[in-house]
Formats: C-alpha cells, structure tokens, sequence
C-alpha cells in the first residue's frame, strides 16, 4: 500500500485539527440523521467539484488491511446515463416478466428505473476491486476475505452519502447492478477486475422524504 506523502500528513493534521474544533455531537447526528434516500431530483447540473469532494470523502472509509477495494466509474452526460439505462432495463424486464408481472406494469417499472437515472444529475457505480485482498487457500477465508471487502464498499458509500447530504444534494443507493453485472460491465467497459455492485444517483432533491421508521435498539442489541 502506498505510503503518505509530507502533503498528505499535513492534510491529514489539519484535517484532525478541523475535526476537535468545529464538530459538535448535535451537528455530527443531524448531518446523519436527516439524510435521506432521495429519489426524485431537480434538472441542476452536479458541480463537479462538489462530486470530487464526495468521492474523496468514500475512500476514508475503512477497509480490509486498508485494501481500498472500492472503485467508481461516474456518468454525468444524459447519453452515458441512457446507455447504461437502456442495457440494465434489458435483464430487469426478462426478470420482471419472469416473476409474472403483467407487460404493462413491466413497462411501468422499467420506465421508473429508466427515469431515475435520466433524471439524476450523476449516477455513480460503486465496484468491487479484489486488488490487494489476501490470498488464502481455503475457500472459507477466501469467502470471508471477499465479504470484507464487500461490508467496506458499504462504508465508502456512507462517506459518499452523507457528504453530498452535507453539501445540500440529495442521492439513493440503489442494488440493481448487483443483478446485472455482467451487462454492466460491458455497457460501460470496466476495466479488468472491476465489479459492479451498486449505483449511487445523485441530483439536488426535489423531495423531502419523511425518515422510514428505524428498529428500536431493544430489538437489535443485546448485552451479553
Ligand atoms: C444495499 C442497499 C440497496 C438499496 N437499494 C435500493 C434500490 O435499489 N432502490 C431504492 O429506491 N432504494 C434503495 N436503497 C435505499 C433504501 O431503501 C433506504 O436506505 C431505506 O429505505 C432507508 O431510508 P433512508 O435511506 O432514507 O434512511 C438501498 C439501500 C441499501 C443500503
């Protein structure tokens, strides 16, 4: 893994020194409790910029022996968002009509799907690298290797999320290239490796959605 560089360490010092004199805990938890899956967006343009910051907030995240597994391939122009539109509506509908949905309501989803992402200002695909992972003999920790490295890919999405959610834009995480990733792969010519797991669109919200209700912690912890 590469080593920091002198700019690096003081970027990192100042950053530290941010972090002890502005983030209040009350600033922190509304920053992460008010973002929102947004899914329906304005026509503004993504400062590209503000995209950069995001992405550069994802790969702090941690990961597995610091492998940075993660890796995105950012689509702005209206024909890149079609393309990719076009070729994952192909698979959605066979499935679609596979799980005995009527042609009409095919239609209607895979318009939606085909909108939403004409409709975001970027869509970011988020891809697994399993450069750098290590190598086991076994299948077990092979397996267990590769589902840490997937649980970080997570983590760089948070980032990612919750710093456009700071800087005013709204974005929902959506799975579908997970169903499809072979067609992925080749409508955007991934390069070797290069694993499509999620798409991340991203456009100033035109909704405010009202927070999903969230488990009790009663339910979901237990002290042992
Ligand atoms: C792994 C994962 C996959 C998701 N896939 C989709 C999706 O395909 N379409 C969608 O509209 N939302 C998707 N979401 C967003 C969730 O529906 C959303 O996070 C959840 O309902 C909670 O709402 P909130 O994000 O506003 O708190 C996904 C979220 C995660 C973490």
């Amino acid at each position: 893994m590469p080593r920091s560089s002198a700019g690096e360490q003081r970027t990192d010092k100042r950053f530290r020194q941010m972090f002890q004199r502005y983030v209040s805990a009350p600033e922190f938890d509304g920053i992460l409790r008010s973002r929102r899956s947004v899914r329906a967006y304005k026509p503004e343009p993504l400062d590209s910029e503000l995209l950069r910051e995001a992405l550069d907030a994802a790969r702090w995240a941690p990961s597995p022996h610091n492998a940075q597994p993660w890796r995105f391939v950012v689509l702005t122009t209206v024909q890149s968002k079609l393309n990719l539109a076009e070729a994952m509506g192909q698979p959605f509908r066979r499935d679609l009509l596979a799980d005995g949905l009527s042609p009409d309501e095919v239609a209607a989803r895979t318009e939606q799907s085909r909108n939403r992402l004409a409709g975001a200002a970027a869509v970011v695909v988020v891809c697994l690298s399993e450069e750098g992972l290590q190598r086991y003999p076994d299948a077990d920790r092979q397996a267990a290797e590769r589902a840490m490295a997937v649980q970080s890919l997570g983590a760089a999405i948070q980032n990612l999320l919750l710093t456009l959610h700071h800087r005013g834009w709204g974005a929902c995480w959506m799975c579908a290239p997970l169903f499809c990733p072979e067609t992925v792969r080749l409508a955007l010519d991934l390069p070797d490796g290069w694993e499509p797991q999620a798409m991340i669109t991203v456009g100033r919200p035109a909704e405010e959605p009202i927070a999903p209700g969230r488990r009790g912690l009663e339910s979901i912890v237990v002290y042992r």
